[in-house]
């Protein structure tokens, strides 16, 4: 059985970087506010007439191939995480693999929406399909534009202001090497939690005529609803436990750990998991104080920056941990 490795990241994030003053015009908010209970400076929004999910996505692969000099034509398969995409369906995978030309391929395209678990998710399950020989090069992404589903108003301030645009790739491929690459990946969700981050509509359970109505367009129910302090204190628990389970299960201890890559929902959740754990700055890694929360691409985001300053390093011990909407959490221990 082989393990699989990342052996190319890459990211593409949106020109457009709008400020929490910018935001300070749209609605009752502050910079105070928004730094103090986020740590979010910035984030980036997308540009209608050249940024799709899935073209950022592609972008996004496009360095990641490239930093592996890997070509495309390898791939034989393409895990797409995300929550918003291009359209209801198909998914935006098979929009990716048109993109890098791969239809002529016809190589499949599997399509993950589990939030901001999304890309450790795709990670596993490209992991799986790598162990069992079905295949050896796999594009996994996470691509986002939340920026157009949100509404910058007093009423959805506290969820606006939190969430931004962008995209993440890494390649995995096969390798031989005893001990190397992606140790294990953990999943975890608790349906209980469905509706406390969630957008409703418009959803598919209901007679037809109501499935679009002009009082929804109106109305909450098509924007995310966010019981921001319950996902906040189910997070701050949910990310330690994910975080243990990938050291227990390898025989390792957090002093272990070189470098924490927390899914970046909120930096006080980065900041308490990294200070339960005991880990020093350098070894933690954080950049939503510049992309705001980007959901399934806040972690190929950040692996990718980290990796542009040196900061993943061969034989390096790296941990990935996401929480999101489900709730949903997952973990990924890798030898780098
Ligand atoms: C959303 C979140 C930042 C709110 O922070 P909080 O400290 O829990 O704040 P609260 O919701 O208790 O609100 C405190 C006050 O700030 C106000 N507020 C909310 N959003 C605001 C904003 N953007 N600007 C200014 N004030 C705001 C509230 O109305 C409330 O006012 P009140 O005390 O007069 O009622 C925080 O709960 C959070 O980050 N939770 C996790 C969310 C998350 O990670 N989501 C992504 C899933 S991975």
């Amino acid at each position: 059985m082989k393990n699989s490795r990342i052996v190319g990241v890459g990211h593409y994030v949106p020109e457009r970087v709008v400020t929490n003053q910018d935001l300070e015009k749209l609605m009752d908010t502050s910079n105070e506010w928004i730094i103090e209970r986020t740590g979010i400076r910035e984030r980036r929004f997308f540009d209608y007439k050249k940024d799709t999910c899935s073209n950022m996505a592609t972008r996004a692969t496009k360095m990641a191939l490239e930093r592996a000099g890997v070509d495309a034509m390898e791939i034989d398969l393409i895990v797409f995480a995300t929550i918003t995409p291009d359209y209801l369906f198909p998914g935006s995978g098979v929009l990716m693999q048109r993109e890098l030309g791969l239809d002529k391929k016809t190589i499949p395209a599997i399509d993950i929406r589990n939030a901001c678990s999304g890309f450790i998710y795709a990670l596993s399950i490209a992991d799986q399909f790598i162990k069992t020989g079905m295949y050896k090069t796999v594009a996994v992404v996470g691509s986002e534009i939340q920026s157009s589903a949100m509404e910058f108003s007093d009423r959805q301030r506290h969820v606006s202001v939190i969430f931004g645009d962008g995209a993440g790739a890494v390649i995995l491929q096969a390798t031989g090497e005893e001990g190397k690459g992606i140790l294990s990946t953990h999943m975890h969700a608790d349906g209980t939690f469905a509706e406390e981050l969630y957008v409703k509509d418009p959803g598919s359970s209901r007679k037809n005529e109501e499935r679009l109505t002009p009082e929804m367009l109106k109305g909450e129910s098509i924007r995310a609803h966010m019981n921001g302090n319950l996902v906040f204190k189910h997070a701050i628990v949910r990310f330690i436990e994910v975080i243990m389970e990938a050291l227990n299960t390898n025989g390792k201890t957090k002093d272990d750990i070189d470098l924490l890559i927390p899914h970046q929902a909120n930096l006080r959740i980065s900041n308490f998991v990294q200070q339960k754990l005991g880990l020093s700055d350098d070894r933690i890694y954080n950049n939503i104080q510049r992309y705001g929360n980007t959901t399934a691409a806040t972690i190929p985001i950040a692996l990718s920056e980290a990796w542009e300053e040196g900061k993943l390093k061969e034989n390096d011990l790296v941990c990935l941990a996401a929480f999101g909407s489900g709730f949903t959490w997952a973990s990924a221990l890798i030898n780098w």
